[in-house]
């Protein structure tokens, strides 16, 4: 008899997931990872020809996704609304919502910052976000074990100087993610952030011009961490933001 290789683990097996940023560093990651691990995923970005090029990876790795065109910058709360009646339209439920999207556009001092690119990075960053998420949580509510997982940076870098709406918004989106888990507390919606490390991406480019940090990975480090929240076993960090590089709950 022949010993045939055990089918590896499928923790997202008949999940369905909407992973926003789908086609960034840590979104096309994610999204590669969440296929292997079985989601059905609704990949949305802003850029429909680099949004194709994850739609092939992850129809390769595993069920074939949906597409979704959306600009956060551009949508409002009816546009929302309109992804998730089309969620439940075509597929009848949603299990997770992975939210990768982010848009920082380098360092500034807050004092010459237009005050339109501050506005935009704190709608972008956080309102947006929001909305993407308040939207989709009457759908969330239906499924036995849903997550909404939302990847965050690090307060205590983008809190320091230059940062400008980008490390603003993201201040509040640790204070979203703590407040929402706790509304949400006795209900199948788990909330949690994802705190990655540094990662080579178009993000952190943007920051440092030559990155030579001992701690910098690339996304695909970060992967595995978004199938472990979006899965039954992120149930242990319910409510908390997981600093993914120190495998700690981040203060
Ligand atoms: N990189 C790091 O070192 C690091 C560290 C800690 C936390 N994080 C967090 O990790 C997450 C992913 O970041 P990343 O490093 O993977 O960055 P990334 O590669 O730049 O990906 C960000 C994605 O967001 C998309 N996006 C930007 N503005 C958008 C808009 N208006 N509407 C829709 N999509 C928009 C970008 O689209 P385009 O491709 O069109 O620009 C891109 O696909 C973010 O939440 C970030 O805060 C990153």
């Amino acid at each position: 008899m022949v010993d045939l290789p055990s089918a590896a683990p499928q923790p997202l097996a008949g999940r369905v997931v909407l992973l926003s940023g789908a086609h960034g560093g840590l979104g096309a990651a994610a999204a590669r990872a969440c296929a292997a691990a079985g989601a059905t995923l609704v990949l949305a970005g802003r850029r429909l020809p680099k949004l194709n090029r994850v739609y092939d990876a992850v129809a390769q790795a595993g069920p074939e996704p949906l597409l979704y065109p959306l600009d956060l910058e551009g949508a409002g709360p009816d546009d929302y609304a309109e992804l998730a009646d089309r969620l439940q339209a075509e597929l009848g439920r949603l299990d997770g919502l992975l939210h990768c999207a982010a848009e920082f556009r380098g360092l500034t001092p807050l004092e010459h910052l237009d005050p339109a690119a501050f506005a935009r990075a704190i709608h972008v960053n956080l309102t947006a976000p929001w909305w993407l998420v308040q939207a989709c949580l009457p759908l969330l509510r239906q499924a036995p074990d849903a997550a909404v997982v939302v990847a965050v940076d690090d307060p205590a870098r983008v809190g320091q100087a230059y940062w400008g709406g980008y490390g603003v918004a993201q201040h509040g989106l640790h204070a979203l993610v703590r407040m929402l888990a706790a509304e949400l507390a006795g209900t199948p919606v788990r909330v949690a952030g994802l705190q990655p490390g540094p990662m080579r991406t178009p993000l952190r480019a943007r920051a440092y011009a030559d990155d030579l940090g001992e701690d910098l990975r690339d996304p695909e480090a970060y992967a595995g961490a978004c199938v472990t929240l979006l899965s039954a076993a992120g149930a242990t960090h319910r409510g908390t933001v997981w600093d993914a590089a120190a495998g700690n709950a981040a203060p």
